[in-house]
């Protein structure tokens, strides 16, 4: 069987940083089953805390999160790539996360639910040179990756990238996410 692969691509910008970066290393690992979420071009809304809700896990709201939960729940690997967007991930992955939230009240609080375990990695471009905006938004990952029971099993992290396209001028980034996908692989 295939590896099957969930890329969420988290910027509004198409053929932006993040992007290039998630598809370089999507080239390098190869023989995998991959599915592209381009959340941007998704229609969904954001969590609506809904009151009744059921108990198993499943979000009853009918929009484009439902292709998602089933594709991310028979991952293997799920590759999150976004830009820091004052501070944080963008709007766009965090409407994703929030989405988990039937979820993650199964799994921690009505225990009706185990994910299936695999692997997250977090690629994250930003125009600064801020570390603390890295950190904030891999704790956002992080939490959200424990919901759909994926270990956090790497990241690129490139900061100094502002223009569109620009992260091609930045070879180490490029070498690097190269470099994930071969670990990848490997594993
Ligand atoms: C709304 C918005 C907010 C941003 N906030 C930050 C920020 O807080 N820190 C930073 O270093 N860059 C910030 N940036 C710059 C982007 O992170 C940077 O341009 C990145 O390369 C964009 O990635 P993309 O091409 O994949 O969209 C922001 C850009 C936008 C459009």
């Amino acid at each position: 069987m295939k590896f099957k692969v969930v890329a969420i691509y988290g910027s509004p910008r198409r053929g932006g940083n993040s992007e290039i970066l998630l598809n370089n290393f999507l080239e390098g690992l190869g023989d995998a089953e991959i599915r592209k979420f381009f959340l941007n071009e998704m229609r969904f809304v954001p969590c609506q805390e809904c009151e009744n809700i059921r108990k198993d896990g499943k979000c009853k709201i009918e929009d484009d999160m439902q292709k998602l939960y089933p594709e991310i729940e028979n991952a293997d690997l799920v590759v999150i790539a976004s830009p820091i967007f004052f501070g944080s991930v963008t709007a766009q992955i965090k409407m994703m996360i929030d989405r988990f939230q039937c979820q993650w009240l199964a799994i921690n609080i009505f225990k009706t639910f185990i994910p299936k375990k695999k692997k997250g990695l977090f690629l994250c471009v930003e125009a600064s040179e801020r570390k603390d905006f890295f950190e904030n938004a891999k704790a956002i990952i992080k939490n959200f990756f424990k919901t759909i029971g994926a270990e956090y099993s790497g990241e690129v992290l490139c900061c100094g990238v502002a223009e569109k396209g620009e992260i091609e001028k930045k070879k180490e980034c490029i070498e690097r996410v190269k470099e994930l996908a071969e670990k990848i692989k490997k594993e």
